[in-house]
């Protein structure tokens, strides 16, 4: 088995607990680099994770260091550049969510992808949960029916990440909660709704904490080494959108950082032979059966780090050219109806068509 080599652009939260010790839980991997522009981050992580070479520059590292493959652990402007420039030099890519901030910027990775021949993945772990494999599984059997109606939701009551840093800085974020949160939600109801084609998207934004925001304590705070936090909040706190399908499916999404609320996650759908929700109870199907309606919770693995399974996939991608799970049209159809949700929220609720974009 050859070694895969690879190397991390950005070695804040994500990378630290996320993707360095997932890829160095896998045989026959090697973290080779790592570059990020803040020295005393990087100094720390590759003496913490005895990385051999490190780089100020991400360009320099992608011409000098000896890797098949990165990771992108930046904040999320800076995605689509990386990401084009680390296929162009030949690299695998596997890329943080949100991957783009517009869908002209996940166009431009999936072009990028496409012209390189590489693997492109974007980091969307949601889809490695328990709950998320038996789910796929019924749908894809057929159990669901058709998937008409869907919502899914993602609320933090008081979980604003990184205050006055770049992910409360629209600027370098893209955007807030729905972006950051939202995002995960989004991919993973779309992704088990077969991925329609979006045909419309309306969508409200509000920002109730400006003046009372407080940090939720993400990035870990041991991983903010040289990090400031001095900015802006210039980004929503809450967040929501109403999708329409082409297939007549529509799909109601919410996000919250911080809100008067129960923090809450859940994703529903319902389809023409059963529906299933899971939120914190766990995962149960609503279906009939010989003339009873029949309610069944099935037993998922709650014990999966969602980082390990998505970079073992990223791996086993690259080591047997597969494609990976998320798909070039899902990429870019995430990204479009989130930056709709944006410009339906810039323009008073404004239904915005795809197609508009
Ligand atoms: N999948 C998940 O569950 C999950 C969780 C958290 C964050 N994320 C995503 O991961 C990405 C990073 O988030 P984070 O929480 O690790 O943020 P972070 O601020 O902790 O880390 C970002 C790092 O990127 C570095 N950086 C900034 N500009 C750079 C440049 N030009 N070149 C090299 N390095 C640069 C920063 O110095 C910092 O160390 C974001 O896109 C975020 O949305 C995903």
């Amino acid at each position: 088995m050859e070694t895969i080599r690879v190397g991390i652009i950005g070695a804040g939260g994500i990378a630290q607990y996320g993707h360095l010790p997932a890829y160095q839980k896998i045989p026959g991997v090697e973290v080779a680099a790592v570059a990020d522009i803040n020295e005393k981050k990087s100094a720390y992580v590759a003496e913490r994770f005895g990385i051999p070479q490190r780089f100020v520059d991400y360009r320099e590292m992608l011409e000098k260091a000896n890797i098949d493959a990165v990771s992108i652990c930046t904040p999320n402007y800076l995605h689509r550049e990386m990401s084009v420039n680390a296929l162009n030099a030949g690299k695998h890519v596997l890329c943080e969510k949100p991957v783009a901030v517009t869908g002209e910027d996940a166009e431009a990775i999936v072009a990028a992808a496409e012209a390189s021949g590489k693997v492109f993945m974007a980091a969307f772990c949601q889809r490695f949960t328990g709950a998320s494999r038996v789910l796929k599984k019924f749908i894809e059997e057929g159990k669901l029916g058709d998937i008409y109606y869907a919502k899914g939701s993602y609320i933090r009551r008081r979980g604003i990440p990184g205050l006055g840093g770049w992910f409360t800085t629209k600027s370098l974020s893209g955007g807030g909660c729905m972006l950051d949160i939202g995002v995960h939600v989004l991919d993973r109801v779309y992704w088990l709704m077969g991925a329609p084609e979006p045909v419309a998207v309306s969508g409200a934004v509000y920002q109730a904490f400006r003046d009372n925001a407080v940090d939720g304590g993400w990035p870990p705070l041991e991983t903010r080494i040289g990090d400031v936090f001095v900015g802006i909040n210039d980004v929503e706190d809450m967040a929501s959108g109403y999708v329409q399908f082409a297939n007549g499916a529509t799909l109601v999404l919410e996000a919250s950082w911080a809100g008067n609320c129960e923090p809450n996650s859940y994703l529903q759908l319902f389809g023409t032979k059963a529906g299933a929700l899971e939120d914190a109870r766990g995962l149960r199907i609503f279906g009939e059966e010989a003339g009873s309606l029949l309610d069944i919770e099935p037993l998922v693995d709650k014990e999966i780090n969602v980082y390990e399974a998505e970079i073992a996939h990223f791996i086993d991608c690259i080591r047997e050219g597969k494609q990976p799970l998320t798909t070039a049209r899902e990429i870019i159809n995430v990204a479009k109806i989130i930056e709709a949700v944006y410009l339906s929220a810039n323009q008073n609720g404004r239904q915005v068509e795809i197609s508009e974009l």
